[in-house]
């Protein structure tokens, strides 16, 4: 596959990178609400609950690997170029973006590894032992911390999303054009 110029887009990486992501963490949300559907205890609730967790370690590990990405190539400016009152916005909002890739999946692994003392692999018997002794208290915390956070990026995803809609048919800029 050919690379595309970098001068009108982000980058081929970061575009794999945004679109593989977001796809992950869909299907992070997904699964993880969807799991009141399968009777607690079922072999498939496990499935479900236990794929949740991996979904979010792949993002984990691909945050770091997008993030190193990012400061290799600075994307091409908005054309046109985006009015100075909105850029911090922007800006705060892509930082938030980036820090939830990193928070988000650590406050799930520190929960489950804090609650059962491993991280299940799975469809296995396996599991991966926690380097520190089980604290359920701390892991009702995380937990907490975790759900909650879910929930507000409900609202900043929405609004990206939103923010994208708007670039692409209101302001017909070229933004949603270079992630694409
Ligand atoms: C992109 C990453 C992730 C996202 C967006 C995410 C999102 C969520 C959300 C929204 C909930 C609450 C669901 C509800 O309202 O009932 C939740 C629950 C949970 N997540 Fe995650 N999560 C991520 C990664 C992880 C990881 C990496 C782990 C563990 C390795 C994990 C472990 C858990 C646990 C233990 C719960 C509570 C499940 C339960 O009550 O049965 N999450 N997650
Ligand atoms: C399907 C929904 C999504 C759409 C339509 C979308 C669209 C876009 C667009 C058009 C950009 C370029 C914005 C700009 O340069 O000003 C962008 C950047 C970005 N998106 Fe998304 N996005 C989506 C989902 C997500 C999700 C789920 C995340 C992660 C939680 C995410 C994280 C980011 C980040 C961190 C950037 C900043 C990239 C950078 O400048 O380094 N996006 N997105």
């Amino acid at each position: 596959m050919s690379t595309p110029s970098t001068t009108e887009r982000y980058s081929y990486k970061a575009r794999w990178f945004h679109w593989v992501m977001a796809g992950l963490i869909v299907l992070a949300y997904i699964l993880i609400l969807s799991r009141s559907q399968f009777a607690k205890g079922t072999d498939l609730r496990t499935l479900v609950v236990q794929t949740h967790f991996w979904m979010g370690i792949v993002v984990l590990i691909m945050a770091f690997f997008r993030v190193a990405e990012r400061r290799r190539h600075t994307p091409p400016g908005i054309t046109p170029p985006l009015e100075r009152v909105l850029r911090p916005a922007a800006t705060l909002s892509h930082y938030a973006l980036y820090a939830f890739l990193f928070v988000q999946p650590l406050l799930g692994l520190f929960t489950v590894l804090l609650e059962r003392g491993a991280l299940p692999i799975p469809l296995t018997s396996l599991s991966i032992p926690a380097p520190f002794d089980i604290s359920k208290d701390t892991a009702e915390n995380l937990e907490h911390l975790h759900v909650l956070l879910g929930t507000i990026f409900y609202y900043v995803i929405g609004l990206h999303v939103v923010a994208a809609i708007w670039h692409h048919f209101v302001r017909k800029d070229n933004t949603v054009r270079r992630m694409v």
